[in-house]
This record gives C-alpha cells, sequence and structure tokens, in this order.
C-alpha cells in the first residue's frame, strides 16, 4: 500500500506558485488578490478561512479579508461581493459554505463574477466543465485529480466509484474523472447493493461526510482509495473510510489528515493565479 501524501504534494505546488508570483510581479508590478468571506462564527469554517489568509501571506498573494456577524442579510452579502467583483486588486473571491439559513446561497454564488469564482460553483463554470473547457474548476475535486497524476495513476479506462453527489465534490470529481475517461458511478443515500457497486471500484472517491463509513467489506483488493472526509469523532479529524482495515486491501489510500485536505487550499491558490493571470 502507498500513503498518498498530500502535504507533501501541496508544498510543491505551493512552491511552484510562489516562484511564479515573484516572477509575475518582477514583470508587471500586481500581485494576485483573494478575498475570503466568512459569515457567522463557525469554529471550522473559521480555521479553513484563516488558514487560506495565511497561505496568501507565504505564497506572496494579497488577502483581502471579510468577516460578518451570523446575522447579515442576504442584500448586504450581495452588495459586498458586488464590490469585490468591482475591485481590480481582486482576482479570486471565496464566499465560505455553508451560510446561515436566512441567506440563499444559490443567489450569492450566482452573483459573483464568474472570472473571480475561484471556487468553481457559478452556474457558469459548473456549465463549462461539463462542456469540458472550465478554467477555473472546484478546489478539492482538481486536487484529487492532480493527487492522482502525481502518484501517476492511470485513471483512463477504470471504474471510478464516487459516494457521495455534493455540488462541492461528488459531483464535480465525477465530471472531471469523466473528462480523464474514466468509466464513472456516483452512489448517494438510495444507491441499491452500495457494497457491491463499491467493490467494484478501481478508483474509489469517498465524499458522504460521516466517519467511517467506507468498511473494509465495500473495498476491494488493489482499489485506489480517495478520503475527501472530515469529520470530528471525539475531538479527533477522522475521514470518511475506516482507515486501518481498509489500507491493508488498498493499493494507494489517502490519509486524514494530509490527504486530500491540503491540496484543496493549494488548488485555491492554483485557481486564483489563473484568475490573475486571465486578468492580466
Ligand atoms: N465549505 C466547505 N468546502 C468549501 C469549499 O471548497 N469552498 C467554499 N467556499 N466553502 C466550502
Amino acid at each position: 500500500m502507498v500513503l498518498i501524501d498530500g502535504k507533501k504534494v501541496s508544498g510543491e505546488i505551493r512552491n511552484r506558485l510562489a516562484e511564479e508570483v515573484q516572477e509575475l510581479k518582477k514583470k508587471t508590478g500586481k500581485t494576485p488578490g483573494l478575498a475570503t468571506v466568512l459569515v457567522g462564527d463557525d469554529p471550522a469554517s473559521a480555521v479553513y478561512v484563516r488558514n487560506k489568509n495565511k497561505i496568501c501571506g507565504e505564497l506572496g498573494f494579497q488577502s483581502f479579508e471579510q468577516k460578518l456577524s451570523s446575522d447579515t442579510s442576504e442584500e448586504k452579502l450581495l452588495q459586498l461581493v458586488e464590490e469585490l467583483n468591482a475591485n481590480k486588486d481582486i482576482h479570486g473571491i471565496l464566499v465560505q459554505l455553508p451560510l446561515p439559513d436566512q441567506i440563499d446561497s444559490e443567489k450569492i454564488l450566482q452573483a459573483i463574477d464568474p472570472n473571480k469564482d475561484v471556487d468553481g460553483f457559478h452556474p457558469i463554470n459548473v456549465g463549462k466543465l461539463v462542456v469540458g473547457n472550465a478554467l477555473l474548476t472546484p478546489c478539492t475535486p482538481t486536487g484529487i485529480i492532480e493527487l492522482l497524476d502525481h502518484y501517476d495513476i492511470e485513471i483512463s479506462g477504470k471504474h471510478a466509484v464516487i459516494v457521495g453527489r455534493s455540488n462541492i465534490v461528488g459531483k464535480p470529481v465525477s465530471m472531471l474523472l469523466l473528462q480523464r475517461n474514466a468509466t464513472i458511478t456516483i452512489c448517494h443515500s438510495r444507491t441499491q447493493n452500495l457494497e457491491e457497486v463499491t467493490r467494484s471500484a478501481d478508483i474509489l472517491v469517498a465524499a458522504v461526510g460521516r466517519a467511517n463509513f467506507v468498511t473494509e467489506e465495500m473495498v476491494s483488493e488493489g482499489t485506489v482509495v480517495i478520503d475527501v472526509g472530515i469529520n470530528r469523532v471525539d475531538g479527533k479529524l477522522t475521514g470518511d473510510v475506516d482507515f486501518e482495515p481498509v489500507s491493508k486491501k488498498a493499493s494507494y489510500i489517502t490519509p486524514v489528515p494530509g490527504g486530500v485536505g491540503p491540496m484543496t487550499i493549494a488548488l485555491l491558490m492554483e485557481n486564483t493565479l489563473k484568475a490573475f493571470k486571465e486578468s492580466l
């Protein structure tokens, strides 16, 4: 079994990005800027946003941190998004999800300038992803593809089974794998004979958000297992995969933490750099 080291791979990506930012700064006198918007005080979201801003600093990006109270109105948030859209120093906008109940997330995501949509969640970018010509694709799914590529894991012709159909991970990673000529199966809570389906996977992506959901009975010998879960169990970060027994069967597996997680931030920075270069 090979442990997929997302921490190491994401570090390499970040080093490459930092170098490119320096070169572009010399050439153009400009730096990429990322705005993060956090509404409310969900502790996990606050940690994510803090990490994003910290890495912005390390890579030479400008970060614009916007913190709004949990009772912020939809109108106020839309107004802020419009301001960020109009700001020429900002090339990427990330509104941390989930948003409080009084705000319609769809409306907010649609208000973000698609050219600054570094999450790849705007319907225009989702459409381009399906067609296969998107510049900005969702960060976690793109990070998964980069991990598979880094370890020279063949995607073409393989059966990729994705457990979970979220707009953030399940659906977009399916589209990216399909683009790379995998045969895809998307499983969800109504899937029948789930165990049978997951056992037929060459590549298994677990993105359900339930700790230890994927058990050893669901995995065949030699499967590549990608664990997207970030669950807190007794204060400890736990993936969607029951790691110990599954790792004995897998050919490759991502740990939690240190697998997919660090890739998400690296790809967010990569998307911001792409959006910046398009703006030049
Ligand atoms: N919440 C959980 N994952 C994500 C993500 O990738 N982007 C945003 N904006 N919010 C999230």
